[in-house]
């Protein structure tokens, strides 16, 4: 038995922050941030909006698309680095917020690949038959965690949801077929969020240098996602014995064009298989693979058997692939 994405939904908040309003914050230019990273805009949470409000509106979408009555999730499992509390998980919120009393629920915490390990958490519940259906939702409010006076980070960030839902499938060909993910702990200090926890809590000394805020070395970050996203997407492609040719579509965190593009270029797989949106949301960190998922499914990419590789990178550094087969 292997665990089939039934349902997926997506959610991005009204507020659009474009390349020119950025200008105005930052010594930036629209050029520069078009070129060195495809973005043209991205959108921000509203004030009163936290990651579950994100999180409920992209899992209602996806349920509805599966058929599936809130009541009878029996596990939500979501991966973000903005919950709304430190505790409980965001998880927990959407349950309640859903109406739902069945589902256990709790938070993964993998940046940006956080979807990724979400799903392969909940594939190996569905997959052994533990429970019936599963909600994987990948949310992020990165706006607040941004420093928007730090022009190498604050150009790249938005505000996002996604959801699946996943339920077991007998078929052939079918389904969740190989998750492979990875860490290396050694690179905390590349992409990390200072400030706030145990290790630097919260203080007035602390907020006033700044360290609640997601820290970068952006072209360190950049070198490790290329060749970690390669290596990850030829472990899954090996495991299953496909060359490129195998691969009907892509569906990748959106982090940089240009990595994107190096990546694909190296696994000889064409632009034209990976559905693109970062344009639009900018790296909307662990909401961006569900999110891309939702966008390429609702505009008809997909049909049963089509042979779907997923990849995804972030702080740890974390990372991981996918073959889902749809
Ligand atoms: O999910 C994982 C999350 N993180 C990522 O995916 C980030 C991966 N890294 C990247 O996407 C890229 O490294 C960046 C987009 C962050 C930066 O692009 P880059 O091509 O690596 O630029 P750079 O850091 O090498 O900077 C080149 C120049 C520097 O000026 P000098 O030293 O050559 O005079 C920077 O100061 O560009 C300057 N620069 C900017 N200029 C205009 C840096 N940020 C900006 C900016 N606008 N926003």
């Amino acid at each position: 038995m292997r665990s089939l994405v039934v349902g997926t939904g997506s959610y991005a908040p009204e507020k659009v922050l474009t390349n020119a309003d950025l200008e105005k914050l930052v010594e930036t230019n629209d050029e520069w941030i078009r070129t060195r990273t495809g973005i043209r805009e991205r959108h921000i949470a509203a004030p009163e909006q936290a990651s579950s409000d994100m999180a409920l509106i992209a899992a209602q979408r996806a349920l509805d698309q599966a058929g599936l009555a809130a009541a009878d999730v029996e596990a939500i499992i979501v991966g973000t680095v903005t919950p709304d509390y430190p505790f409980p998980s965001t998880a927990a919120v959407v349950q309640g917020k859903l109406g739902n009393k069945k589902a256990f629920a709790f938070d993964v915490s993998a940046a940006c690949a956080g979807s990724l390990h979400a799903l392969s958490v909940a594939d190996r519940y569905v997959a052994s038959g533990a429970i019936k259906n599963a909600l994987v939702i990948g949310v992020d409010t990165l706006s607040r965690i941004t420093n928007w006076k730090d022009r190498n980070s604050c150009i790249l960030f938005g505000d996002g949801a996604g959801a699946m839902v996943l339920a077991p499938t007998d078929a052939p060909n079918r389904g969740l077929s190989t998750i492979r993910l990875h860490a290396d702990g050694s690179l905390v200090p590349m992409l990390f969020q200072p400030g706030g926890g145990s290790r630097d809590p919260i203080t007035v000394e602390m907020a006033a240098a700044g360290r609640q805020y997601l820290f970068m070395k952006g072209q360190e970050v950049y070198k490790v996602a290329v060749r970690s996203l390669e290596e990850v997407c030829r472990e899954v492609m090996t495991a299953e014995g496909l060359t490129a040719e195998g691969i009907t579509y892509v569906i990748a965190h959106q982090a940089n064009k240009r990595i994107l593009d190096a990546t694909l270029s190296r696994l000889g797989i064409p632009e034209s298989k990976c559905w693109m949106n970062l344009e639009k949301y900018g790296n909307t960190s662990a909401a961006s693979v569900p999110m891309t998922l939702d966008e390429a499914h609702r505009a008809g990419w997909f049909k049963p058997g089509d042979v779907i590789l997923m990849m995804a990178i972030g702080g740890g550094m974390a990372w991981g692939g996918a073959i889902l087969r749809w």
